[in-house]
């Protein structure tokens, strides 16, 4: 009876949230792009954060903020490591920040965060990694998560990517024909375009590239430590691991001399 009883109820946890997507209607079609960063040793492109970087700034931040994430830490390690005197450099030229002690705008420095920006309505880019998932089910098991990842980036580079060049006007805004938002039209107008962004060592700035390399630097904004945090689980289980044959050992010597015995 109670084993019936939880059967069921599993089985009914496992159908909810496939039901759900359904009812939510709009078929999402994320393409599965192959990122340096999957599986459990993958490791950050230290040149595609650069050139992910380079997009953002020349592109996506004239709508979207990334106001959680320090400008410093682009020199940091695992990131897009960029040179501390270039950083400075770089935020100076590119960003101005309103500062409470002179009352005004100066130039940003290393110490500030990428400016806030919400005037076109558009979301702050920080979390979206990790706030969007690519991948689902199949009836909301969770194995496509399991083996192709939580899809975060996929769903960035497929949004990007996806725009059919449909358009249509709703209560006064245009909305954009897109095959990966959910229901199918976005207000962003597509950002992307081939070869709109030149790249100094010459690589290919075809949109689908350039969205590709987009989406690895908002994981890398979104999750900085992933890669510190892939080696202290690997550590984690090899620890484990080694835990678990010791105590197996000490546990057979432990009971060796009543174990052989016979019993009354
Ligand atoms: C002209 C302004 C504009 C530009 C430029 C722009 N966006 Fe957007 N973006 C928006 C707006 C507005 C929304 C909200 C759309 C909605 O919810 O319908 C949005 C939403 C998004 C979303 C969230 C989608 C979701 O699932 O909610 C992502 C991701 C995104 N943009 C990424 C980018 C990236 C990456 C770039 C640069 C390549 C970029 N955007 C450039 C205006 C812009």
């Amino acid at each position: 009876m109670f084993k019936k009883l939880a059967i069921g109820a599993a089985f009914a946890l496992a159908l909810t949230p496939a039901a759900t997507l359904a009812a939510g209607g709009g078929e999402q079609h994320i393409e599965d792009f192959a990122f340096s960063f999957e599986g459990p040793f993958g490791t950050y492109d230290r040149n595609q954060l650069q050139r992910g970087l380079q997009i953002y700034t020349e592109v996506c931040s004239a709508c979207h903020g990334l106001k959680y994430v320090p400008l410093r830490t682009l020199s940091d390690e695992g990131g897009p490591q960029i040179p501390a005197d270039q950083v400075r450099a770089y935020a100076a030229e590119n960003f101005e920040v309103f500062d409470a002690e002179l009352d005004d705008y100066r130039p940003a420095t290393p110490v500030d965060h990428f400016p806030a920006n919400d005037a076109a309505g558009a979301p702050d880019l920080t979390m979206m990694a990790k706030a969007r998932a690519g991948f689902h089910g199949p009836y909301g098991l969770g194995m496509n998560q399991l083996f192709k990842g939580m899809g975060g980036a996929e769903y960035i580079a497929s949004l990007l990517t996806g725009y059919t060049g449909e358009e249509k006007e709703e209560a006064g805004a245009i909305l954009y024909e897109n095959t990966a938002f959910p229901g199918g039209w976005i207000s962003m107008a597509p950002p992307l375009f081939d070869e709109q962004v030149e790249f100094a060592d010459g690589h290919p700035n075809t949109m689908h590239h350039m969205a590709q390399d987009v989406s690895a630097f908002l994981m890398w904004a979104a999750e900085p430590k992933m890669m510190a945090r892939k080696q202290a689980g690997f550590v984690g289980v090899l620890f484990l691991t080694i835990l678990s044959v010791l105590l197996y050992l000490t546990n057979k010597r432990i009971w060796a001399p009543i174990k052989g015995k016979k019993v009354g």
